[in-house]
């Protein structure tokens, strides 16, 4: 391996998917592997911005080249929301996939237009500069939750040209298609150049 590069999370999930799409060529660490256990804040009112202040958190402490991201799950009905909120939706303390399922289903109940899009931003920093990649993944969010894999909105989120959740079509196809998949390739295709 000859890129080392910082992940700014101990998300295991997330780093299972990232490293599937980098491969072999670059070995990517987690926050743990670095011996950061802070708490980053994450207070930007946008994803591009939470993913900034991640990814200079951890530039400006350990000087290590570094990318964080920042997803959110955008209902055209619901004017972008939860969008940068996704994860504390339906409860401040954030990552009750549940309870942010059922929130939004009821505040999509009788509600014509479905149409969503996943969005991640990533900000990577690679000797100091500052680089943004997104990746979007359009589709549409069902009346009741189908499938039992991946995490979060998946069960209720139909992918464009597809007619399973990303709950349903597994990792394999999901890691493929998926909003951090297109963002991760674009940052793959960045550091392999
Ligand atoms: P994060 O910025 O990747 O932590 O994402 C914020 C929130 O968006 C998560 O807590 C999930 O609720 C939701 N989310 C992000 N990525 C996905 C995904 O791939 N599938 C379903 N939900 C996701």
């Amino acid at each position: 391996m000859s890129k080392k590069i910082v992940f700014a999370t101990n998300n295991a999930h997330k780093l299972n998917e990232v490293r599937a799409i980098l491969g072999e060529n670059i070995e990517v660490q987690s926050l743990r592997d670095i011996n950061c256990y802070d708490d980053i804040p994450e207070t930007a009112d946008t994803l591009e911005g939470n993913a900034l202040l991640k990814a200079r958190y951890i530039y400006e402490r350990y000087g290590v080249d570094c990318f964080a991201d920042d997803t959110g799950l955008e209902v055209e009905a619901l004017n972008g929301a939860p969008g940068v909120y996704s994860a504390r939706y339906a409860d401040e303390n954030g990552h009750n996939s549940e309870a942010n399922m059922q929130k939004l289903l009821k505040e999509l109940d009788g509600v014509e237009n479905r149409k969503a899009q996943f969005r991640t931003a990533i900000i990577v920093i690679v000797n100091g500069k500052e680089h943004l990649f997104e990746g979007i993944v359009k589709g549409s969010i069902i009346k009741t939750r189908k499938g039992t894999s991946g995490f979060g909105y998946d069960p209720i989120f139909v992918p464009e040209g597809y007619d399973k959740t990303f709950a349903e079509l597994g990792d394999d196809i999901k890691n493929k298609i998926s909003h951090r998949a297109v963002a991760t390739q674009k940052l793959c295709k960045f550091l392999l150049k």
